[in-house]
């Protein structure tokens, strides 16, 4: 049984394959963490939690467990205003204007399976893959009743947390933070890796050595942002991508949200993450609840290369959904880069009669086919498709695609409202806004307020009309700017701090009602490029559009970045058009298609104007995705190379879960003279074995590929690639 309740020692014991979780009950019914790490056999752990009496200074609470520093304590749900003065998971302000409350035990269930979580994003799995325990707190004077909830995968080292308030006081509750997560690990001696950047540079790695004091990444703008991920990993100063022990925490959201660490005066780190605190509220009326979003845990002792494959399993496995989980995707091609908004049925036609002979799957046509828009100014919420644009109307358009082979997908963005649009002469009121304030746009843009069902309603109408009207198999949903001046004039005053968070939730109720309605759409997320790049939204969609910068070189650290925790199948990656139209750049067609190889793979340039030689470069391309898709699919991935400390090369590679084949792929940054052939150490092959090198038939151990290398043949100038494909005999 991986979760268990020793009822002499009062221990709850989490046991996944290879790691352990666990807390106890005390005398005074509080939760106290006792550990999480390797796995270990015992549950008696309650020596492990050395609480000092009465530490000078230190407020000493008396009650059943003696007298204790509660701020001392590893507290398993540390709640606000009673003397742990540590980043708390709970504030609440009751009716009387009080913020303290606690967390007493009550009860608890354990369970086979793993219940949805209502309204939100969560790992899903049958009763053989999940556990799940449920245990039943509460805060006596206010009513609240708290349910800490946790899940165990049986198979994968991947333990999940949530919590759910439910308010069964005699008056309502005003919830002033609700996080998702808190551990209180043993130490400080650690790294944190976050994942930082801007537009058309998401996902940077930054690790630091964990200083005194809160260190957080966050987001105030309503989406996950292009600035922080919600992802945290924390490590042993000497981890690398093969030792060393390391702690991934990822959070199943996609609105505004910390994610952080404290070390406190104790030389302990308390790890923290959940939705924002900051602007929010949420009113709890008798018998209301709040349910937080969940965060994904996972613990290596074998390096960031395995906390990172340990997420790729449980994302690939447990969160992603629908038709397209398991199988190829088509290869697309997307006229953005090719033609912005410049373009007709006609255009579109020609590119996919190019794209048809060149082996590509679907044609994807992107901002600019509806209402009057032929730049960013205008239009965002006419969702009427532009006759002048595509002539003969949409179904023409879809069906001459289809009639030259290819599958035909389409842009939206739903969540926007331009000022100059018929919709917003309609209704000025439905944008997210605060009355007599300035709206600040951004991209010529507002923001539509999805936390109105009515807004809702009306453009998931609009999009179903669209999608019904013509043979349309795939979305790619945007989202170009983030949320200012939040507010609306149809929520009551103690309810408008809620419009953060209920926007989100109405960006989930939308792609979950698209996704009903047409099961088999392949739905691809995208703001702005990677702004909204989350488990939340993996959930809905089985990839996401990565980058709005597609240059090859710069795709090796935003791709890297990505790694640490969602896997390369979810990253959408495009070979496109040189010079590069975010840094100018011009890399070889190859290199750009080995770099996109990562990812979902496809086009995003006008096919019309390539040369005959790239033309069928294209289908050698696809043949190769084609070869090598499963693998990369639902094999293993190793990264090699770090992009982010070399300018020499990247390397990373795929390694069957059988262990049956790898690939190895070789990107030469900058040419450096005078050296020799690189040799490159391969990972994650089987002991013992022996494997063939495809391209020359040269046989190999896999201890002298992993402990000697491969030799990457001479590369002449920069940015060049290579592929290397291994069998094993
Ligand atoms: C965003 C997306 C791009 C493209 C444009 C269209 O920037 O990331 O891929 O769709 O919008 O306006």
């Amino acid at each position: 049984m991986s979760i268990i309740f020793d009822e002499k020692k009062k221990v709850f014991k989490l046991d996944t394959p290879n790691t352990s979780y666990a807390f106890h009950i005390t005398n005074s019914k509080h939760l106290l963490h006792l550990y999480y790490g390797k796995k270990i056999p015992e549950t008696d752990l309650t020596f492990l939690l050395r609480i000092p009496n009465d530490e000078p200074f230190v407020p000493a609470t008396h009650d059943a467990m003696g007298p204790h520093s509660f701020d001392c304590a590893p507290i398993e749900f540390p709640t606000s205003g009673v003397a742990d003065f540590r980043e708390p998971s709970m504030q609440l302000m009751d009716e009387n204007g009080m913020s303290a409350c606690e967390c007493y035990y009550k009860d608890y269930k354990i369970y086979k399976g793993k219940k949805p979580l209502k309204g939100l994003p969560a790992t899903y799995g049958d009763e053989d893959d999940v556990t799940s325990l449920e245990v039943y707190c509460h805060d006596p004077l206010n009513g609240l009743e708290i349910i800490l909830q946790y899940s165990v995968f049986e198979k994968l080292d991947i333990i999940t947390r949530s919590v759910k308030v439910q308010n069964k006081g005699k008056s309502p509750l005003e919830l002033r933070r609700l996080l998702s997560l808190s551990v209180d690990l043993d130490h400080k001696d650690f790294d944190m890796i976050t994942l930082n950047g801007t537009w058309a540079r998401e996902r940077h790695v930054e690790r630091a050595p964990l200083r005194f004091g809160k260190q957080v990444v966050d987001s105030c703008r309503g989406a996950t942002s292009h600035a922080h991920n919600n992802f945290i990993a924390l490590c042993d100063h000497k981890a690398d991508e093969d030792y060393g022990e390391a702690y991934g925490f990822a959070l199943v959201y996609s609105g505004s949200f910390i994610s952080g660490c404290e070390v406190y005066q104790y030389e302990k780190t308390r790890v923290f993450s959940g939705i924002n605190p900051y602007d929010f509220s949420w009113h709890l009326k008798i018998d209301e609840e709040f349910q937080a979003p969940e965060v994904i845990m996972t613990f290596s002792y074998q390096g960031l290369g395995q906390m990172s494959r340990n997420l790729h399993d449980v994302i690939r496995q447990h969160l992603i959904r629908g038709k397209w989980k398991d199988i190829r995707r088509p290869v697309l091609i997307n006229n953005w880069e090719a033609t912005y908004f410049n373009f007709d049925t006609e255009k579109l036609i020609q590119i996919a009669r190019d794209a048809a002979q060149a082996g590509i799957d679907m044609l994807v046509m992107d901002d600019g086919w509806f209402g009057g828009r032929s730049d960013d100014t205008t239009s965002l919420g006419d969702w009427y498709v532009n006759e002048e644009k595509i002539k003969g109307g949409l179904k023409y358009l879809v069906d001459e695609v289809n009639k030259l082979g290819l599958k035909f997908g389409i842009w939206f963005e739903p969540e926007m409202i331009s000022p100059d649009s018929d919709l917003y002469r309609k209704h000025p009121d439905w944008c997210i806004h605060i009355p007599g304030r300035y709206r600040t746009t951004a991209r010529s843009q507002l923001v539509l307020d999805f936390s109105r069902k009515d807004v809702r309603d009306y453009i998931y109408s609009r999009i179903k009309e669209i999608l019904s009207s013509a043979n349309i198999e795939y979305v790619k949903w945007d989202m170009n700017r983030q949320l200012s001046e939040v507010g609306n004039e149809v929520l009551p005053a103690i309810r408008q701090r809620e419009i953060w968070h209920r926007y989100v939730l109405g960006v989930y109720e939308m792609q979950e009602r698209l996704l009903t309605d047409f099961p088999d759409l392949l739905l691809e997320n995208c703001a702005g490029g990677g702004a909204r790049y989350d488990c939340g939204m993996l959930y809905y969609s089985p990839q996401i559009w990565t980058s709005d910068d597609t240059d090859a070189i710069e795709r090796l650290k935003i791709q890297h970045g990505t790694s640490m925790c969602y896997p390369c199948s979810t990253m959408g990656a495009h070979v496109s058009a040189v010079p590069n139209h975010c840094v100018g750049r011009t890399t070889p067609f190859q290199t750009r298609g080995h770099v996109a190889l990562v990812g979902t793979f496809g086009y995003e340039l006008d096919i019309t104007k390539l040369s005959d030689e790239e033309k069928s470069a294209i289908k050698e391309q696809i043949a190769e995705f084609d070869k090598y898709n499963f693998l990369v699919r639902s094999g293993d991935f190793y990264r090699i190379g770090n992009p982010f400390k070399s300018t020499r090369f990247d390397a990373w590679e795929f390694v069957a879960k059988d262990k049956s084949e790898a690939l190895l792929q070789y990107v030469q940054i900058l040419k450096t003279p005078s050296l020799f052939l690189h040799r490159i150490r391969l990972k994650g092959l089987e002991q013992g074995q022996y494997y063939r090198h495809e391209q020359t038939g040269k046989v190999y151990s896999a201890e002298i590929l992993m402990n000697s290398g491969f030799d990457i043949p001479n590369l002449w100038g920069d940015f060049h690639s290579y592929l290397a494909y291994f069998k094993k005999v």
